[in-house]
């Protein structure tokens, strides 16, 4: 089966805290590619369920309401989003940037997550982006579910206290109380949500690229993707002055 767009696809996928957010918004932005967070896209879902006092089991409420909801990710423009967001998410015409960010919206997401109508009308929405421009597509289903046809594919993981370590600074940042211990066991049960889920649980396809950036700093993660995309970007136009 070959791709039915003709701009360039990079699908990563990999587990919580493994720095996808990061190095996806840093990829984006040297190859000046959108940044697509369908976690965003997930998080707005649970967003629209608590803003409507909907339980986050609630399948065919919440799917009616993201269906009939205005979706718009963009990579951040301006000196009012150049607040250390990776991605603005405009919903419905609010800018829910922030919003969905919060512990509790984090947790509904991971549980919308696993109904088939959310993920079913979520995945439409995320091909039908990547259809119009390059993309750096970011997630836990991008290289088997969304984009099974990206020119480049990546599992980017990393050791499992490492991620955890990393999780904890950032909510000591965002001055969130919680031990290293309770971190890892946070990690571990949103790794377990994901993994075994029924629907397209999260898992390294065969043709990824396995990336362990346990000892890599984000930087070097970063460069050694934009090698291998300039790489790639110019033997496909090789092959293109052929035809
Ligand atoms: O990456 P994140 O933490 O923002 O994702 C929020 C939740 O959504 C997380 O529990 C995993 C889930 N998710 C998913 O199931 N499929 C995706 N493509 C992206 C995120």
């Amino acid at each position: 089966m070959s791709k039915s767009s003709n701009f360039f696809q990079i699908a990563i996928d990999g587990p919580v805290a493994a720095g996808k957010g990061t190095v996806s918004r840093l990829l984006a932005e040297k190859l000046n590619f959108l940044y697509v967070d369908t976690g965003a896209m997930y998080r707005a879902a649970a967003l629209l369920a608590m803003q409507n006092n909907l339980s986050f089991d609630q399948e065919d409420e919440i799917a009616s309401l993201i269906a009939n909801s205005k979706l718009e990710m963009r990579n951040p423009e301006g000196d009012k989003e150049a607040d250390g967001r990776l991605t603005t998410l405009i919903l419905n015409g609010e800018d829910t940037s922030w919003a969905i960010r919060t512990i509790r919206c984090s947790d509904g997401a991971s549980k919308v997550a696993t109904l088939a109508k959310i993920r079913k009308i979520l995945v439409e929405k995320q091909k039908k982006i990547a259809e119009t421009q390059n993309v750096v597509m970011e997630g836990r289903d991008i290289t088997f579910k969304v984009l099974p046809e990206a020119d480049l594919k990546i599992f980017l993981t990393a050791d499992l206290k490492i991620r955890a370590h990393r999780r904890h600074l950032q909510y000591l940042i965002k001055g969130i109380d919680k031990t290293l211990e309770e971190v890892i066991v946070e990690v571990k049960e949103r790794d377990e949500r994901d993994m075994s889920r029924q629907i397209d649980p999260l898992h390294p396809t065969a043709d990824s690229w396995i990336l362990d950036s346990s000892q890599l700093s984000i930087g070097e993660v970063v460069d050694s993707i934009v090698d291998k995309v300039q790489t790639m970007i110019e033997e496909k136009n090789g092959i293109h002055e052929k035809k």
